[in-house]
Parts: C-alpha cells; sequence; structure tokens
C-alpha cells in the first residue's frame, strides 16, 4: 500500500478507465411485476413481506426518465435487471414486447454512451417456476438456461457486460433457511439443495450466455460481508461463510469477471452471528451496522479466494440513509478502501452504487431510502438528491470528493 495519509486519500483519482455506474432492479423499480413469486410472497398472508411492490418507481413506463438521470450522473454503466416472468410468462411462451422493452432500454443507454450491465435474475422467478420447485428443483437449473440463452440471443447487439444470478446464497439462504424471501422455507437440507442448483444455473448460464451472445464478458454478482469471529468463532465463522461465498465463488472458475456486492460486516460467535454492541453505529432502516470499510475487506477476499483470477466489478455498495451527509460519508470511506486495494494491484474494474432510485427494499418495503434519486410515489417524477449531485462530481474526477459546504 502507498504510504499516502488519510487525507490525501480524500482527493485520491482512480485509475484512467475506472468504471462509475449505479444500479436497479426490475421487481424493485419496474412496478406492476405481478407473475413472479415475490409479488405472490407480498400477497401471502404471514409472509416476510410488510408492504406490497405495487407500482414501484413506474420504470416500466418512466424508464426513460432512468436513463436520463444515469446521463447527468455522468455514469459509465447502468446495472440494471431483466423480469425473467416478462419475458417467458410461461414455459416456452416468449413475449416479444418484453424483448424490445429491454432492447430498447439498453440502446438508449448506448445512444447516451452508457454502458448496460444486464441481470438476467434479481431475486424474482417466475410463478411457473416456482410452481415447479423453483430453486430445490435441479430442472430450474436448465429453465434458466435456456431463458439466459434466448434472452441473450435476442439482445446480443445491445448487450455489452451480463450478471448471470444476483445474489444466488441470499436467494438460497433467504428462500430456504430463513423464512424471509419466497418459498418462506426453514430447512437446512432445502437450502444446501438451493446453493447446488443455483451453483449450477450459473455455470449453465454462463455457456448460454456465450452461446446467446459471444463475447459479452459474463459472471455472477455475489452478496457478500466483512466476516469477523468474535469470542472464539472463527470455526462457526468458516462454517457460514463457506456455504454463503466459497461454494459460489468455487462456481465462478473460467468467468470473465466477478460482481461483488458489500454493505457491512457479520461478527460471529460460537454460535453464529451476533447483534452489533450496543451503541454500535447502526444503518438504522437495515439494522446491520455502518459499516463501509467492509467494501476493501470483501473485494480482498475474493480477490484471495479467487486466486487473482477474476477482474472484480463492484456491483453493488451503498446505504439506506435519509440524510445525504452519511451518504456521502459512507461511500467516500468506501472508495478509500477500494483505492487501498488497486493500489496493492487488484484488478477492480469499477464501482457500481446501490441504487440510482429510492426503491422497493424486499421485505422492508418503500422505508430504506438507499437511492441517489428520489421518486414521487404518484407522479413518479424523478429528482437527484445532494448526494446524487456529489455523486456525479465524484464520477467527473474519477474519485471522491469532499462534500459540498
Ligand atoms: C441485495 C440486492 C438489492 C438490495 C440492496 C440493498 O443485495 O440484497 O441485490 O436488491 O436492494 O442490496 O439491500
Amino acid at each position: 500500500m502507498t504510504d499516502q495519509s488519510q487525507a490525501s486519500r480524500a482527493t485520491t483519482v482512480f485509475p484512467a478507465g475506472f468504471r462509475w455506474g449505479a444500479a436497479t432492479a426490475a421487481h424493485q423499480i419496474e412496478g406492476g411485476n405481478w407473475n413472479n413469486d415475490w409479488w405472490a410472497w407480498e400477497h401471502t398472508a404471514g409472509s416476510a413481506a410488510t408492504v406490497p411492490s405495487g407500482d414501484a418507481c413506474g420504470s416500466w413506463e418512466h424508464w426513460r426518465g432512468d436513463v436520463e438521470l444515469c446521463r447527468r450522473l455522468g455514469l459509465d454503466h447502468y446495472r440494471f435487471s431483466l423480469e425473467w416472468s416478462r419475458i417467458e410468462p410461461e414455459e416456452g411462451l416468449w413475449s416479444a414486447a418484453a424483448m424490445g422493452h429491454y432492447r430498447d432500454q439498453c440502446q438508449a443507454l448506448l445512444d447516451a454512451g452508457i454502458e448496460p450491465v444486464v441481470t438476467l435474475h434479481h431475486f424474482t422467478t417466475p410463478r411457473w417456476v416456482a410452481a415447479r420447485g423453483g430453486w430445490e428443483e435441479p430442472e430450474t437449473a436448465r429453465r434458466f438456461a435456456a431463458y439466459c440463452e434466448r434472452a441473450t440471443a435476442e439482445l446480443a447487439p445491445v448487450l455489452r457486460r451480463v450478471c448471470t444470478l444476483n445474489e444466488p446464497n441470499i436467494v438460497a439462504v433467504g428462500g430456504y433457511l430463513a423464512g424471509t424471501f419466497p418459498p418462506g422455507r426453514r430447512d437446512v437440507e432445502a437450502r444446501r439443495r438451493a446453493n447446488a442448483v443455483l451453483a449450477e444455473a450459473h455455470r449453465l448460464a454462463v455457456d448460454a450466455v456465450r452461446a446467446g451472445a459471444p463475447g459479452v464478458p459474463v459472471g455472477l454478482t455475489l452478496a457478500m460481508s466483512a466476516y469477523e469471529p468474535v469470542d472464539g468463532g472463527e470455526a462457526k465463522l468458516a462454517q457460514i461463510r463457506h456455504r454463503m461465498e466459497d461454494e459460489f465463488l468455487a462456481a465462478t472458475g473460467g468467468d470473465d469477471f466477478l460482481g461483488v456486492q458489500a454493505y457491512s460486516r457479520t461478527r460471529v460467535g460460537p454460535q453464529g452471528a451476533v447483534a452489533p454492541d450496543p451503541g454500535a453505529r447502526l444503518v438504522e432502516t437495515m439494522g446491520y451496522e455502518f459499516w463501509p470499510w467492509a467494501l476493501e475487506a470483501t473485494v480482498r477476499r475474493a480477490w484471495e479466494v479467487t486466486a487473482g483470477g477474476l477482474p472484480i466489478l463492484v456491483t453493488e455498495n451503498g446505504i439506506a440513509a435519509d440524510d445525504d451527509a452519511t451518504r456521502i460519508e459512507y461511500v467516500s470511506e468506501a472508495l478509500a478502501g477500494l483505492a487501498r486495494c488497486l493500489d496493492d494491484g487488484i484488478d477492480v474494474l469499477g464501482y457500481t452504487y446501490w441504487t440510482l432510485l429510492d426503491n422497493f427494499e424486499w421485505a422492508l418495503g418503500y422505508r430504506p431510502r438507499f437511492g441517489l434519486a428520489t421518486v414521487d410515489p404518484t407522479t413518479f417524477e424523478r429528482a437527484l438528491k445532494p448526494s446524487g449531485h456529489w455523486f456525479a462530481e465524484v464520477v467527473r474526477a474519477n474519485g471522491p470528493v469532499p462534500a459540498a459546504g
């Protein structure tokens, strides 16, 4: 690590060509995504979902406003997801209208000089797939790959980078062990089966994308955490992290990049994860610690576990904060850690802020506000927050800049 003071770090300039982006996901912003397992989960009495996604940010109709926000931010890329249940509403039934919608969105981004980074599955699964066993059913891996090949073949001319599965580890642990995601299972063996099916689905999807869109970089995006043992929790930490990270990192061999997504840390004692200490600084609406240093820790671990074999794109990092100063503080610290990773030779392609718009935060509904922009729930008017304007400055400066004022 170069011997730079913390103060000079605040004005770190990232390497030329470092990529700056923002991310969203179909179900969290489009609205009206009724034909998937999450919509059903939101309308299931007693499920962990507190509010329905409903109209979300209205992005199915107002996506050109999202592209305009990306242009105003000066972004190099915009990561968003395709909704499988719109493209293939029933097995083998392909929607030309939905495909055309996503093709138009990709083309509009390209016309604005912004690289589309397309995620093929971001937590939501078509009802017809969920009804046939979902991610416990090995056949789902093949069904997913068939969708990936069809979607990428049709969109190939406007694709520049593809993420197969968003956080398969969360899909498995949330849906099959914690009961917080659909189908709401709490079964250790079911979670292990889901891990295996999702890892296989990624492998088949990589082959499918390379068949559908030859030459387009493809990889996985993984939720990672800065795991730390407390009071002799080392063995338990290794057990938890194996299921949460290593099983999926092992499935990325031969990919073109790895998407790292990190927000906070997880402290692990002999019995499992432990709550933050009393008085610890929290991200109130998410319930986890304010820990921007997780980004450096997870990028370093991903690089180490993959033996430096995969370029890393930070595909999600951000904070749910009602005040912009906290968001600016968090991102500045996270970027300082990322700069230290680059100083140590880790191949980090870019940074993608989660998220462009305040949106539907899954089981927590709309209360957590991660966005660089607000969305009026009635008019769907978008407005950049002060921290959004600050992020545009970061993009222009190619590195963190002091907060205005
Ligand atoms: C995730 C998902 C996003 C979340 C974001 C904030 O990582 O859980 O990819 O959909 O909204 O991470 O929690």
